[in-house]
């Protein structure tokens, strides 16, 4: 029974839509309500509903053999999973944004050491050490676009969809740092225990997307 490791909320109705559209029929999984893992023995799957940010970790621990994880928390994470494909849905922006009354319209023009609050730090340090613009990261856990709207920080690193969010509590965005999309990973050490069911798998899924 191949183990993957996926995040409970917006992104799993999607896959597990593809999972079907693959062959792979996985209601019974999608209606299960509170269980933290699902078996669904007509397909040989076992489903570990996980935080998105700890799926990575789920997999390169190896209590996973695959996870279904943004591309913008895989690259947060920095774990060693292998990247197999990108499953095309849970389409966002990982941006900086800032008050619109602050009259900030790029990253340059932001002051020496600003503030910057993020779920996103390490992208962020990097996004920012790259241009060698000197801001202060502080990580927060949720509601990040609160940090400018109450005085924590000048900006913000997040993602955005709809831009819903960004738009009703006033932030621009000035800059994009990268485009997310789901992507399928697998431990490395599965990649080869289980090289025909993740191959199957993977393939059926390819195929769909
Ligand atoms: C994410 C993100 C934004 C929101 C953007 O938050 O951090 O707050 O979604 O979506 P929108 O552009 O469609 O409005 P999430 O729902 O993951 O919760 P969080 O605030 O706890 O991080």
């Amino acid at each position: 029974m191949l183990r993957i490791a996926v995040a409970k909320g917006r992104l799993l109705d999607s896959f597990f839509e593809l999972l079907g559209k693959a062959g792979y029929d996985c209601d019974s999984a999608a209606q299960a309500s509170r269980k933290l893992v699902i078996d669904v023995e007509a397909a040989d799957l076992r489903f570990i509903l996980a935080k998105p940010a700890d799926v990575p970790t789920y997999v390169e621990y190896g209590a996973a053999d695959l996870g279904v994880v943004g591309k913008d928390i895989l690259v947060e994470s920095d774990k060693h999973v292998a990247e197999l494909l990108d499953l095309k849905y849970g389409l966002c922006r990982l941006v900086v944004a800032v008050t619109k009354d602050s009259g900030i319209t790029k990253v340059q023009e932001l002051d020496f050491n600003s503030r910057v609050t993020s779920k996103y730090p390490r992208i962020a340090e990097e996004f920012f050490n790259s241009l060698g613009i000197q801001v202060e990261i502080i990580a927060l856990n949720g509601s990040i676009e609160l940090g400018p709207m109450v005085g924590l920080s000048e900006a913000i690193v997040d993602i955005t969809e709809t831009g819903r969010t960004l738009a009703e509590n006033g932030l621009v965005v000035i800059e994009t740092i990268m485009e997310s999309t789901a992507r399928l990973v697998a431990n490395r050490i599965s990649l080869k225990t289980q090289r025909e069911a993740i191959a199957a798998l993977a393939g059926a899924l390819e195929g769909v997307v």
